[in-house]
């Protein structure tokens, strides 16, 4: 029998074309040529089997949609769901702590917190409370790091697969500078990632993710075999951290002196590719930013953690010289917000800071469709062509009275857009939808 549903709300998407620097930014530079994305106010979405058949006007495809199901959503906002590049599923217990900035708050709070994950039973509970939390933010895919131990990333896949989400994840690998209840010898670290990957890379919608925490985290040993996994599993994703606190970057170069500078360290080790994620890119030389250019390796700006503990400034501006890979993340941990509407914010404010005006259709493509490119995942998610998978969200800005005031003074989709990436948050989820099914529904008016 057929599952086809009918979904009637506006609709928001980029097409397959667009580019950051192909979108249009404001209302006067829109012309049917740089058009890259679609806002229709009264739209349908069909779906079926878990994927977009149709996206149209509603007066348009009202003929088509007689015999199957429709769910109203009028007046609210229908979008893929959210992309979040970097996050660490295991440290919700830490969240919000006070005082710290990189390497202390790394000693103090998580290195005890992601210990606790030593114990089944607490990080099956822990991760089941974190992607509750995901949904309800509206985030349908993300790049994160699973926990150090083989069980709590094992359990952390299996609840990937029950929630069929698609999503990159790995075990955290660490072999130095870590307390001994979170230091597993550098060929059992190695082990852990060859029997989940035999276990769950390309299985469900799930990818694997090397994920060396951080050089001074990784003996040279940990980095050359993360190279040999790569290598040995060329689709492999690949997550790390870089150039994020300078009091790290000075200790990087004191404990791998042979090396030009940071991303030289991974470089050495066949880690910078365009399946490579590095979280904040901060303190960035001129040289490191023309690699990335090169390799085609992915930025993830993540303006809430770098604000949080004092990290420094992304300058987007700079970066966009270089590459348009850049994508945004949570940093769920160091970052105090599971939103990527809070992210958004965040960033448009540290882009003032820095004298660079970030419109709002490059940061809602940053969230979304940018990702999905960036990740190689265009044909699969992050917009609504027909065949794509159907991981969407709906968006009730009336649900709160900011917006909803705001909004009566809204004079075009920029600006609506704007509003909802400077005021939205979780509130304003009515619904999460994962391969067509709800994964959230926001319980407030029922
Ligand atoms: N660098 C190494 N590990 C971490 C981490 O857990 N969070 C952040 N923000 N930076 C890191
Ligand atoms: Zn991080």
């Amino acid at each position: 029998m057929s599952d086809k549903i009918a979904y009637r709300g506006s609709l928001f998407y980029f097409k397959d074309s667009a580019t950051i620097a192909n979108l249009p930014i404001n209302k006067d530079k829109q012309s049917e040529h740089d058009c890259q994305y679609v806002y229709i106010e009264d739209g349908i979405l069909i779906v079926e089997s878990g994927k977009i058949i149709e996206a149209g006007n509603y007066a348009d495809l009202k003929n088509k949609i007689v015999d199957i199901k429709l769910v109203d959503y009028k007046g609210k906002l229908i979008t893929p769901g959210f992309i979040d590049t970097h996050q660490h599923a295991s440290q919700s217990a830490i969240v919000a702590a006070y005082g710290d900035k990189l390497l202390e708050w790394l000693d103090n709070y998580v290195f005890p917190a992601e210990s606790a994950y030593s114990d089944d039973a607490s990080a099956d509970k822990d991760l089941n409370f974190f992607l509750d939390q995901l949904v309800r933010n509206g985030t349908t895919t993300a790049v994160s790091y699973g926990p150090l131990f083989y069980n709590a990333s094992d359990i952390f896949f299996e609840k990937l697969k029950e929630r069929n989400m698609r999503f990159i994840t790995g075990n955290i690998l660490m072999d130095e500078n870590a307390p001994d209840s979170l230091r597993l010898s550098t060929q059992e670290n190695y082990d852990n990632c060859e029997k989940l990957i035999s276990k769950w890379h390309n299985t469900n919608r799930l990818s694997f993710c090397i994920s060396p925490r951080f050089a001074l985290a990784c003996s040279e040993k940990m980095l050359e075999l993360c190279g040999t996994l790569k290598k040995d599993h060329p689709d492999c994703y690949i997550q790390t951290h870089l150039d994020e606190n300078v009091n790290e970057v000075i200790e990087v170069q004191k404990l791998f002196p042979w090396s030009k500078n940071y991303l030289d360290v991974y470089d050495h080790y066949g880690l910078v590719t365009d399946r490579t994620v590095f979280g904040h890119c901060i303190h960035t030389t001129d040289a490191e930013l023309a690699r990335f250019k090169s390799s085609g390796a992915i930025m993830s700006w993540c303006p809430l953690s770098n604000n949080f503990l004092g990290s420094g400034l992304f300058d987007f501006g700079r970066a966009l010289k270089y590459t348009d890979r850049i994508t945004l993340g949570t940093d769920w941990g160091a970052g105090n917000r599971l939103s990527m509407f809070a992210v958004m914010d965040d960033a448009y404010k540290v882009s003032m800071l820095n004298n660079v005006k970030l419109p709002s259709m490059v940061g809602w493509y940053m969230a979304t469709f940018g990702a999905a490119k960036a990740l190689k995942l265009e044909s699969k998610i992050g917009n609504f062509a027909p065949g794509k998978e159907a991981d969407f969200i709906v968006i009730d800005a009336d649900a709160s009275p900011y917006l909803k005031y705001r909004r009566e003074k809204v004079s075009d989709i920029f600006e609506f857009l704007f509003i909802l990436m400077t005021l939205g948050s979780e509130e304003n989820i009515e619904a999460t939808y994962i391969y067509g099914k709800p994964a959230y529904i926001n319980q407030r008016n029922k």
